[in-house]
């Protein structure tokens, strides 16, 4: 029997897309991990997050294992409120939706507001699991380009200028990463922050802000986008993957009442209320801004690292961005295939990810690459550098 037949049009043609996770490459033992975008496994707080669940068992007993048992989940989300505060952004209980990762966050808003006709605009390049989301949903992806401050506004200006005077639909929303972007590890300015939300405002789009790696900043903190927000425009997502531990999939979604509704209308009971009562008193237990600063220390330690021993060991042909916070960065190696290159960078044992998979057009990435800095140490940092150099110099 063919059971591909049930599958209605919409699922197949989404099945034809890019499989999801290709881009992750089957790593021979030993390889130094540049490609993934993983916490450092020494701050992952495995030994307070068993502390929280013992005393949570401890202290409500069967209470956490039902659906919606702990008084802690209700706290988990006063808690989040109170950090999205500092952050500059004020939303009430009806405007806060806590998910299953930032993940689930982006495709319950692909899944409310997008049909097969709409139109979205992402950054290029951008997080390539968001792209994978929102193909699910419709093929009408408009790609506006990245450079060293952020998504190039003027060049949005104009590709929406442009499809006014043609009376062609504008998109329901710009999806975008503005601090600490993934991949290109770049932050918008202030200036194209407000021309954002300007053009917003005069084309009539909404914003989906993915905050995931704003509050790791090296140097200065940056105000949001939904903290600028006047008009409701922006839908503000966040998670703990990248500053507790990704395994236990808590994301948020701030936003307009309508959307939060929508929103957790379908995402129904598909959560973890067990992880979020955990996280609850994992948090209250926890001095959190100290553990931001160890944060934030560690991995602009990582990334000098990593940043002197591109300076040291690649050569003119290479050129990337340097970041002030997150996780990565975004090299340019000219004139060479960097898919290509990798089966020769996994065998001297060192993993990247190929630029082609962060772009709606892969052939926008050949030259590209994306290095993460985050979960390997400093030694094995300089050491992957030091072999992804060989490579480089050795030619395809
Ligand atoms: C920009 C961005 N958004 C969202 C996510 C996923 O976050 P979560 O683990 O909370 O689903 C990632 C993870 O790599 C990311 O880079």
């Amino acid at each position: 029997m063919n059971v591909a037949s049930f599958f209605p049009e919409n699922i197949k043609a989404a099945l034809k897309n890019i499989p999801p996770g290709e881009w992750i490459p089957e790593l021979p033992e030993d390889c130094i991990r540049l490609h993934c975008g993983y916490p450092a496994p020494a701050l992952v707080p495995d030994k307070e997050l068993k502390a929280a669940v013992a005393s949570l068992l401890e202290e409500e007993r069967d209470l956490p294992l039902h659906y919606i048992g702990s008084p802690n989940i209700l706290k988990l989300k006063e808690q989040i409120k109170k950090r999205l505060e500092e952050r500059g952004i004020s939303v009430s209980e009806e405007e806060l939706l806590i998910t299953s990762g930032a993940c689930q966050a982006i495709d319950l808003i692909a899944r409310i507001i997008l049909d097969e006709e709409s139109i979205v605009a992402v950054e290029s390049p951008t997080y390539m699991e968001a792209l994978e989301i929102f193909q699910n949903y419709t093929k009408h992806l408009i790609s506006i380009p990245v450079d060293k401050h952020g998504l190039q506004t003027d060049v949005l200006e104009e590709i929406l200028a442009e499809r006014k005077r043609n009376g062609l639909a504008q998109p329901r929303f710009l999806y975008t990463i503005p601090t600490f972007q993934n991949p290109t590890g770049t932050t918008m300015t202030a200036e194209r922050r407000q021309h954002l939300l300007e053009l917003a405002d005069s084309y009539n789009f909404l914003i989906v802000e993915d905050d995931a790696y704003g509050e790791l900043s090296f140097y200065k903190n940056l105000p949001t986008l939904k903290a600028m927000d006047k008009m409701s425009r922006v839908l503000h997502i966040g998670s703990f993957s990248k500053i507790v531990a990704p395994g236990m999939r808590i994301g948020w979604i701030a936003g307009a009442r309508e959307i939060i509704h929508a929103s957790a209308w379908f995402k129904k009971d598909l959560n973890h209320p067990f992880a979020q009562a955990t996280m609850a008193v994992y948090l209250a237990n926890t001095d959190f801004e100290a553990k931001l600063l160890t944060l934030r220390d560690t991995y602009r330690g990582k990334c000098a690292v990593l940043l002197s021993a591109l300076e040291q060991y690649l050569p003119e042909s290479a050129s990337w961005y340097v970041p002030e916070g997150g996780y990565f960065v975004w090299m340019k190696i000219s004139g060479v295939d960097t898919s290509k290159m990798l089966a020769a960078a996994l065998a001297e044992g060192v993993s990247y990810i190929p630029g082609k998979y962060f772009f709606m057009n892969q052939a926008d990435g050949t030259e590209f690459l994306r290095l993460s800095f985050s979960y390997e140490d400093e030694k094995e940092i300089a050491e992957g550098i030091r072999r992804l150099g060989r490579v480089v110099e050795a030619g395809l």
